[in-house]
Order: structure tokens, then sequence, then C-alpha cells
């Protein structure tokens, strides 16, 4: 028997030093729904995530809370396990950097690299940024803080062991080169190559001597491993590297993929694969950076106004309307942006109107008309039939393209846009007219029967990503799991004719949008409280680390298009209650449609028309409530909450024709 492909996914481990908020759930969710795909279209797959729980930030947190380490995280991981277990994440291990067999594993990695020579001790003084778990030396810092992150380093002076990492770096960018699908999207690539390897990796200080919060050098156990190390490592020990039983890691390694935050690529790309490389072990094959899930106006931990907690979500929409949203809104390697406005946009339009309302009318068609037994379908009609039984078949194989590249929100848009077809060969087929004429009974029962084969195809297709909404679907259209749900075995027309459909409760509710924002705002305003109240430490909180300026070359302001706009229509957006479209002359051949979050302040939009505003032009095009935004405007804000108080920035004095630039 010929053994089944194997495929090895993880996400990061997380850090159990916050309470997860909806943009934690991201990497998983999306590592979730591409593991699903995999073992659907028949491969063994492994999909491993866990939780990364030693290194000084962790130590801190649990001594303001007055316990130790390990009560600190066994706590805040059960938790973890609760979410992933509540968003249906079907991981087949869940890793804990604090396993005694991976504390091991460690270890024995340490003492190899030791012994052969690629970590030797000497004494380390340099910048350390705690919230990063990361070095750096004088010179990278940013006005003296992190370059990453723009918090205030510590200065550390302490005996350290070292990694020779810079004697793997040719091999990596020589790898790099060689392997384009190694890092992804390219551009991770390039920043990687251009900042960090060409210019000349630095040893780097791979063991602590000021905490105890870590797995123990076992061979000089006051040091303990660096983090990053430790936490790395358990891609590999999770398969049973280094034990007794390797069966796992012989069978996965190396990984498929790698799916981790674009700010942690730097570790996937260079760290781990000299570590790899060291050990005399295949690289995985790709390291794939998504982006983030920001807020509107900025970090998603800062949350406004917003419910950013994805247990509080789920309780309202369902899992499956929040994993949607999340799997359809981050676009390849860039950010998305979460709001409960986009949310319930998302859900009311695209899972309540667009699919619910198909499934709901077929099914209510099949029974008024062919008292819910499947009629047989006639001959297909060109013209009518032909596009959407094509647009079906090609299904499988467009959602196989986009997921071979990670394109999730891709394969998601190529199910949706089957089920919007079904929706127009309703409106153009006319049931409801056919069924008026006993001389069009045989083409009703042909469009009812490829409108209830097209839901088994889009029901099947969205299996991995929305895992509890599939079987409700099935069940409504009669459909068995089995064969028939198989997508390896998916061929139009063996639907059998004769299956009985039930009409059941609507797949998603459609959600009164003016009422529920309401209500969540009363939820987010509720959560700020108890976030406020709650009592967090037993010793007193840490005072708020303060935000230094990090301050930004010449170069990098002149990347920011600043141009003047001449307004010549501004009118709110629909859908939307914060939206006003503006359309403006930017000196260019088209007019822009800048979308702005202003509503409020311009009760009369009419009367900005002829203004002169200032916009970022270069500004990544974002799409909301359906218009594309091609840039920002700019305002000045002063207040908060229900005291804030915003103005367009406008030009004072001169006439500026649109396109005049700003700086
Ligand atoms: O970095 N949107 O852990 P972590 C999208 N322990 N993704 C987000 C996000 C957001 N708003 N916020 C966080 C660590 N993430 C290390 C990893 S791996 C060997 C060690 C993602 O808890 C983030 O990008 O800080 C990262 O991929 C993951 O959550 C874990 O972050
Ligand atoms: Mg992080």
């Amino acid at each position: 028997m010929q053994s089944k492909k194997t495929y090895y996914i993880t996400t990061p481990i997380y850090y159990p030093s916050d309470k997860l908020h909806i943009g934690h759930s991201y990497t998983t969710v999306a590592a979730d729904a591409i593991a699903r795909y995999k073992r659907m279209t028949g491969y063994d797959v492994f999909f491993l995530t866990g939780s990364d729980e030693h290194g000084q930030k962790i130590e801190r947190k649990a001594k303001e809370r007055g316990i130790t380490p390990k009560q600190y995280v066994d706590e805040i991981v059960s938790s973890f396990k609760d979410l992933w277990k509540l968003m249906d994440v079907s991981y087949d291990k869940f890793i804990r950097t604090t396993d005694g067999y991976h504390e091991k594993a460690v270890q024995g990695i340490f003492r190899q690299l030791y012994e052969q020579g690629d970590i030797y001790k000497s004494s380390y003084e340099g910048h350390y940024c705690t919230p990063c778990e990361s070095f750096w030396l004088e010179r990278q810092l940013a006005n003296g803080c992190c370059p990453d992150c723009g918090r205030p380093t510590e200065l550390v002076r302490e005996e350290s062991y070292f990694f020779k990492v810079s004697k793997y770096a040719p091999a990596l960018i020589e790898h790099i080169q060689a392997h384009p699908e190694f890092i992804q999207p390219p551009s991770r690539a390039h920043e990687m190559l251009n900042n960090f390897l060409l210019p000349g990796l630095e040893d780097l200080c791979v063991s602590r001597t000021t905490f105890t919060w870590g797995i123990p050098v076992d061979f000089d156990p006051k040091h303990v491993v660096y983090v990053w190390l430790d936490a790395l490592s358990n891609y590999i020990s999770a398969l049973g590297y280094g034990q007794e039983d390797s069966a796992d890691f012989d069978r996965y390694w190396p990984a498929d993929v790698h799916l981790v935050g674009k700010e942690i690529v730097r570790f996937h790309t260079i760290i781990w694969p000299i570590m790899l490389m060291a050990l005399k072990l295949p690289l995985p094959k790709q390291v794939f950076g998504h982006g983030w899930l920001v807020l509107d106006g900025g970090k998603m931990s800062k949350s406004k106004g917003n419910v950013v907690d994805p247990v509080k979500l789920i309780a309202r929409y369902g899992v499956d309307a929040i994993r949607y949203f999340l799997l359809r809104e981050v676009p390849f390697g860039s950010d998305g942006v979460f709001s409960n406005e986009a949310l319930i946009y998302r859900i009311n339009s695209d899972l309540a109107n667009d699919l619910g309302n198909l499934l709901s009318r077929t099914v209510a068609m099949t029974e008024k008309y062919f008292d819910g037994v499947l009629p047989a379908p006639a001959a297909p009609v060109a013209g009518e039939d032909d596009a959407l039984l094509a647009q079906a078949r090609a299904l499988p194989a467009k959602v196989e393209a986009c997921m071979e590249k990670l394109l999730l929100p891709e394969a998601l848009e190529a199910i949706f846009a089957l089920i919007s077809s079904c929706n127009k060969y309703i409106d153009i087929t006319q049931p409801w007219l056919l069924a008026k004429e006993e001389s069009s009974r045989a083409r009703l029962g042909t469009v009812l029967y490829h409108l209830a084969e097209c839901l088994r195809f889009a029901g099947v297709m969205l299996q991995p990503y929305l895992p509890n909404t599939a079987p409700r679907l099935f069940e409504q259209l009669g459909v068995p799991v089995g064969a028939l749900t198989d997508a390896l075995a998916l061929c139009f027309g063996d639907l059998p004719v004769g299956t009985k459909v039930h009409k059941g409760e609507a797949l998603f509710p459609r959600i009164d949008v003016q009422a529920e924002l309401q209500a969540l705002e009363a939820e987010a305003l509720a959560q700020q409280a108890e976030a406020e109240q709650a009592p967090e430490a037993t010793v007193p909180a840490a005072p708020p680390e303060p935000q230094a300026p990090a301050y930004i070359e010449f170069p990098d302001f002149e990347k920011v298009q600043l141009r003047v706009c001449r307004v010549l229509a501004c009118e709110p957006v629909p859908k939307s209650e914060k939206l006003l479209q503006f359309t403006l002359d930017a000196g260019e051949s088209e007019p822009r449609t800048i979308l702005s979050g202003i509503r409020k302040w311009y009760e009369n939009p009419e009367a900005l028309v002829g203004k002169n505003v200032i916009a970022v032009l270069n500004l990544r095009p974002r799409k909301m409530c359906g218009i594309e935004s091609q840039g920002m405007l700019l305002s000045a804000i002063t207040g908060e909450g229900a005291e804030e108080t915003l103005s367009l920035l406008t030009t004072l004095c001169g006439d500026f024709p649109g396109g005049s630039e700003v700086g």
C-alpha cells in the first residue's frame, strides 16, 4: 500500500503573558483551516500548536501577581486550550515548553552545539528588550530603545554562552537565494537578506544568568537557555527529536510550513534555520509571515469601543462567523482591519444573505414544488446552466490552487463566487414563474437539482473553514456525511435524485446593524470597566512602560506621498455609521476615492465640497463596506470618548490645485 503524503504545519507557540485577543486567534484559525484542508485532500497531517512558557517576561508577570511562574502559566495555558477548543482548532499536539521531554531535548541540543564548538562561553554586554525577549547592540538601538517595538531596553552585563551564527550565514544566504519559496511573502525574504544577513550577523547570546525561569544548561546550571532557542526547538521536540521514540520526527520533519506573524519572521528565518544547519537537520520548506489583524485606529491591544475578546465574540455570533471573518479579512502577507462593523457586515452580506438565503430558498422551493424530494435534472440549457455547472466543476481545482499558495481569503472568495452565481441563477431562471406552468416542470426540476448540487459542492469545499456550518448545510440538503461529502470524490451529478431535503433553522440569522452596534458599544464599555477593576495583582502592577520617541529618517518621511486634494463630492457610506466617502481631485487623470471615519463630525458633508484637504496617497488601498479607499485624509484630533473633537486639515491661504505637494 502506498503511504499517504505527509503535511506538517505549525503555529507559533504563544506566550502565556496576556489574555488572547481576536488577533491572536488569527494564526491558529488560519493554521487550522490549512490543516483541515490538507486532511480533506488526502494528506497525513500533523498540526502543532502550544505555549512558550519561559523567560524573563513571564517571571516578572508571575511576580507581579505574587504567584510562582508555573502557577501563572498553568492557569493561562488552560485558558488557551479552552479557546482553541471553542474555536474548533483541530491540533494534533499541544506542546508546552515546560513539558519534561521538551526541556530534555533542548538541553541535548544545547549540549551538542557546545560540544561541537558552535556554542562557546564568554561575557555579554548589551541591551535586552524583555517584551520582545531580544538582544541588541548599542548601535542597533533606535534612540536608545528596541528597534522592533520602540520600548526601552535594559543594559545587561553577564557571563553568557554564545552561538556562532555567523559561521552559517553564507550557507543560509545561499539557501534563501536558491529557494524563493522558503520565506513568504517574498518581500520578507528581501528584508531578512538586506537588513540582517547581508550586513553580517553577530554571534548570538544564548544563555542568561540573571533570572531562573528557563531551562537550565545541564552542564552549567546557573545558566538558563535563551528563550528563543528554547521556543524554536519546540517544532522538533514535539515530534520526538532527541528522544527514544522519534518516529513522528522521522515521518514529519522537515515541516511543510511554519505559519508565523510578521514580527517573528526574523527568528524563524535566521536563528531557526541556523540552529537546524548546526544540528545537520533539513530546513523547513517554508516560513510564512502573515500580517496582523489591527483595529481601525491602531494596535489591537488598545481596544476602544470594539469587543475584541474572542470568547465574547463567539458567544454572540458563533464560531464559524468569527472564523470566516478572520480567514476572509487578512490578505496574503498584509494586515487586515478588525472592527465590529466590518464583522457584522461580513456576517450579514456573505453568510446570512448569500449563503444562508441560498440554502433556505433552495430547500423551501424543493419542499414547496416537489414535496421536499429532489427532482431529476433534464439536460442543461445552454446560456443559463453551462457556466454555472462549469464553475462548480472547476471549484475544487481553484480552491486547491489558492491553498497551494496559502491564499485563504482567495479560496473563500472562490467558494462564495459559486454561491453568488447560484443566487444570480435563481434571479435569471425565476423558478416561481416556472412553477406556474405545468410545461416548465422539468425545467423547474433541473434548476432545483443544479442548485442543490452546487450547494453540496460549496458545502464540501467549506468544510475546512466553517467546520460547524458545513454539516448543518448537508443536514438541510439531506446529504449524508460520507462519500457525498468527500472532497476527493466530488463529481457533479452524484447527488442522488430523490434525496429528501429538510428545512432547518437559518444558518446565520441576519443581524440588525444599528441595534447590534449599540449593544456592542455597551459591552465594550463594560469590558473596559471590568479590565480596570480587575484585582490584577497582589503586588502593585508595574507602571506603564513609557513609549520612547522612535525617530524616523528623512528618506522614510519622503516615502509618504502627501498631497493637497480638492473635494469633488462627499457623502455618507450607506452601510456604515462612521464612514464618509470622498471623491477627490488629486491632480491625477481620474478622481480618487478615499473613505474616512469622520462622519460624526460632519453632519453636512456636502459643505466640504470645494475645500482643499490633505491626503496620504500611497497608503495601501483598503476595502471597507465594499468600497476601495485609496489613501487617507489627515485630520487633527483632540479629547477622548465623548469629548473627542476632530477637524480635517485644509489649506489656509492661496490657491493650491489638487495634487500640490505637502512637505
Ligand atoms: O511571539 N494579528 O508569541 P506571541 C495577527 N512566543 N496575529 C497576531 C496578533 C494580531 N493582532 N497579535 C499577535 C511569540 N499575533 C513567541 C513565538 S514561536 C517559536 C515563539 C500573533 O504570543 C503573532 O504574530 O507574542 C504571533 O505569530 C503569535 O500571535 C504569537 O505571539
Ligand atoms: Mg509577540
